[in-house]
């Protein structure tokens, strides 16, 4: 199992070499870190939830002209080139296919707990200073302003609205980041996910004061 983990560690390095660094490696060693913390308190298959938390990105949609297949298919041929068995390979294919918040609304009723450890843990990376230093770095990265006074964030889009929005980094606080406090599956989630909040909410205080030249 250690030799499983640690190729798994290597492949997905390599992977994701040249990934956009808000989903790059670190993302994913962060992401697996926080599934562990999460798993201490539940029952649940250790194994599946750091092979779902490694290889939740492998192939992300959005960086593949949003073909939602690659990432499970990959994952599912390099679990099986390293004698993964189909059973474990079918749990972690489920987490991939499921943790995005962009299908949120076509997720399965029944996650298994192992889904919901992970993407706590991966919604958890969208918030607070790691949270904040992403959404800017992403919004940079696709050339995004930083705040359009007047303009609104756009509540309740579409999966493909939502793909496609190219609005401020500001707009994502109220699209996103701040919806996902009330979204955790677990308890540890949700006392983390709170802390991260109410950071965020100080920030975009501060922000806003700063813009306004009150300070
Ligand atoms: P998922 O991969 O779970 O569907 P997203 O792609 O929406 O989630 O977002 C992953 C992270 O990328 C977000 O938490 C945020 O930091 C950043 N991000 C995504 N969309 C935007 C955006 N429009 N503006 C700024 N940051 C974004
Ligand atoms: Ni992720």
């Amino acid at each position: 199992m250690q030799n499983l983990i640690k190729n798994t560690i290597a492949y997905v390095q390599q992977e994701l070499e040249h990934a956009e660094s808000g989903h790059d490696w670190f993302h994913i060693e962060r992401v697996w870190k926080l599934s562990k913390k999460i798993a201490e308190d539940q029952e649940c298959n250790l194994l599946v939830v750091e092979l779902g938390a490694l290889l939740h990105d492998i192939a992300d949609s959005k960086f593949h002209n949003g073909d939602e297949e690659l990432g499970p298919k990959k994952a599912a041929e390099f679990l099986k080139a390293q004698q993964v068995t189909q059973e474990i390979i079918s749990q972690v294919t489920h987490i991939i296919k499921n943790i995005s918040f962009k299908n949120r609304n076509e997720a399965p009723l029944n996650k298994s707990i192992e889904l919901q450890i992970v993407q706590d843990a991966d919604r958890i990376d969208a918030l607070g200073a790691i949270g904040i230093a992403r959404t800017f770095n992403f919004g940079g990265y696709k050339n995004n302003p930083i705040h359009l006074p007047g303009e609104k964030p756009k509540l309740n889009q579409s999966k493909e609205e939502y793909k496609k929005s190219n609005g401020s980094s500001i707009n994502h606080f109220y699209e996103k980041l701040l919806l996902l406090k009330d979204m955790m599956n677990t308890q540890k989630g949700k006392e983390i996910a709170s802390k991260r909040h109410q950071y965020m909410e100080d920030f975009l205080k501060e922000f806003f004061s700063e813009w306004e030249a009150e300070k």
